[in-house]
């Protein structure tokens, strides 16, 4: 298969970079595929909304600015900060135009909301279901543009660089470039080769290589894990976030219901299992505090008390209220038998964002040519050590935009490289068990949670490093022997991710923002990234 551009990815990311070049260049063939349906993605699922400054008169660029930089905690980009907030502005305005509907007061003017680390009320959303709604208009608008085709169900396995040529390419090798993809057809297993002028990858995050997670099947660090393979350039990987208030049930495995952090923006109290509210203790900024410190802070009290939840105490905002906001939160509390109105919510942390991850440069470009990399698999600079809440979205318009920008500059000088070979699965046999690859990927997720979490020690971070050894050494033999599936490549990739993340967490020898390490409790006084 043939393209101009090919985008790995079907949250905003990557529709938003498909429409922008779709538009531009209506001669010229863009293929998205995705590994499921098309609106399964971290997308999907944001519940708070997109920062944004909407109201001039309170509100500032710099103030969105300077709330990103403290959350960030010494660590973000500048000049990455200020593009997004400032051209965030216009990508927002754009994703209106494409239909987004986001709640607006009975003058018309939009409601804003605020979350953790935001000194303004500066979150556009659709209720509850902020990812529902903008998912939604993104697919409905790839409906207007004939050059743009999608395909579901298609395994991204790797890039194809040099490498598949031949060549020995390490990360020593100065150009190395992206040729397209090999691609597992999930339906008829067979691997496609995939040539495209320009690649892009927009795959998301990685929370499924923690045990608790908000983050859907799909978040598996795939676009990082091949990036990684082909020797590009990834940074920051130990800054995991992790959402401090998931909705608690012990029998949940695989992704947690969130419970957006806009209900503390509207008054929502975490407590303690005694009904304190323990916030006071650990921040002025109390719930409100940025992200790293109030899921610590909550880790703090379930060490303390031995449990395995807090609360969020909403029982005081009127339930008329709390029902216009949060429908989504109410019935799904409902469903599990909690009434909101009388009843306090069970939370706890859960892995939900990553930071880092490939890095690009201003206009998305990676350290491999031809190949641009947005939303959450790439680390730009903006969020630092801590992303602010509800800038995610923002990132993705904003860096999808800027690489269909820098795309079009060079996409009339490329041609298709030739002479690719064909998938190699010689000598691989179906796997006689799949559940050593399930038993592989419980151990990985647990001993991430319980070694690479929010509280990390040297002593830690060396034990889930010897494991991840062992699990990359068994699925490593597995990988060369059997023939490849879904799972397997997605157990790969989360090993991968796994050892990313401990490697950056041992090579920062100080605790920043999201990375906290009781052997080195202080900062430095240089802030710097860790490259790999
Ligand atoms: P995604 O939307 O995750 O899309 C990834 C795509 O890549 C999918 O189509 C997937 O199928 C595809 N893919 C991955 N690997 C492969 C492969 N190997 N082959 C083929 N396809 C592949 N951020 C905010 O700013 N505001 C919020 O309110 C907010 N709330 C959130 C709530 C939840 C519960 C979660 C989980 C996240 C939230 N976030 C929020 C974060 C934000 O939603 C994500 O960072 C953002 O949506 C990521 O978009 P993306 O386009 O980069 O990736
Ligand atoms: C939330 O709604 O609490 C999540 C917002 C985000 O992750 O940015």
């Amino acid at each position: 298969m043939q393209t101009d551009f090919l985008i790995i990815g079907s949250g905003i990311a990557g529709i938003t970079y498909a429409l922008k070049v779709a538009h531009q260049f209506p001669d010229k063939k863009i293929l998205i595929i995705t590994k499921a349906q098309a609106d399964e993605t971290n997308t999907k699922y944001a519940q708070g909304g997109i920062a944004g400054v909407m109201d001039f008169e309170k509100d500032s660029f710099d103030k969105h600015i300077e709330d990103t930089l403290i959350a960030g905690d010494g660590l973000c980009d500048p000049k990455a900060v200020e593009i997004v907030v400032k051209e965030g502005v216009d990508r927002i305005a754009e994703l209106i135009g494409w239909g987004a509907r986001f709640d607006k007061e009975s003058d018309g003017d939009y409601k804003l909301g605020k979350e953790g680390g935001h000194s303004e009320f500066r979150i556009l959303h659709h209720k509850d279901i902020t990812g529902k709604e903008t998912e939604r208009a993104l697919l409905d608008e790839i409906n207007k543009y004939p050059n743009i085709s999608i395909i579901n169900h298609f395994f991204v396995v790797d890039l194809i660089t040099q490498h598949h040529l031949g060549y020995l390419v390490t990360k020593a090798t100065p150009d190395i470039e992206c040729f397209g993809v090999y691609a597992l057809n999930t339906q008829t297993n067979e691997i496609i080769t995939l040539l495209a002028k320009i690649t892009v990858l927009a795959t998301g995050g990685n929370g499924q290589a923690y045990r608790s997670t908000t983050n859907p099947f799909i978040a598996t660090g795939d676009g990082v894990a091949m990036l990684y393979r082909a020797k590009g350039r990834i940074e920051n990987m130990e800054f995991i976030q992790f959402h401090p208030t998931a909705l608690y049930e012990p029998n949940v495995t695989g992704q947690s219901f969130l419970i957006t952090e806009a209900v503390r923006g509207d008054g929502g109290i975490l407590r303690n299992k005694d009904g304190e509210a323990f916030m006071e203790r650990y921040d002025p900024r109390k719930d409100l505090a940025p992200r790293d410190i109030v899921a610590r802070a909550i880790d703090n009290e379930m060490k303390i008390s031995g449990t395995e939840h807090v609360y969020l105490d909403v029982r005081h905002i009127p339930l008329e209220k709390f029902l216009e906001h949060f429908p989504n939160i109410y019935e799904k509390c409902r469903s599990i038998g909690i009434d909101i109105a009388t009843q306090m919510i069970p939370v706890s942390p859960a892995a939900h964002y990553s930071c880092g991850g490939i890095k690009t440069d201003e206009w998305a470009r990676t350290s491999i040519r031809n190949l641009y990399a947005c939303g959450e698999c790439a680390c730009t600079g903006l969020h630092g050590a801590n992303r602010l809440a509800s800038n995610s979205l923002l990132e993705a318009m904003v860096y999808a935009h800027r690489a269909a920008a820098d795309s079009a500059l060079q996409i009339n000088n490329l041609s298709l490289r030739e002479n690719i070979p064909a998938w190699n699965a010689s000598g691989t046999t179906e796997p006689k068990e799949m559940i050593l690859i399930t038993q592989s990927l419980k151990e990985l997720r647990l001993l991430m949670s319980d070694y690479v979490g929010i509280v990390r020690t040297n002593t830690r971070l060396a034990r889930a490093m010897k494991r991840i050894d062992l699990l990359w050494e068994e699925t490593e033999n597995l990988y060369q022997t059997t023939t490849i599936s879904p799972q397997l490549c997605e157990l790969r990739n989360m090993i991968t991710v796994g050892y990313l993340i401990v490697k950056c967490a041992q090579l920062r020898k100080e605790s920043r923002g999201l990375h906290f390490n009781t052997d080195y409790p202080g900062k430095r006084e240089r802030a710097e990234n860790i490259i790999l």
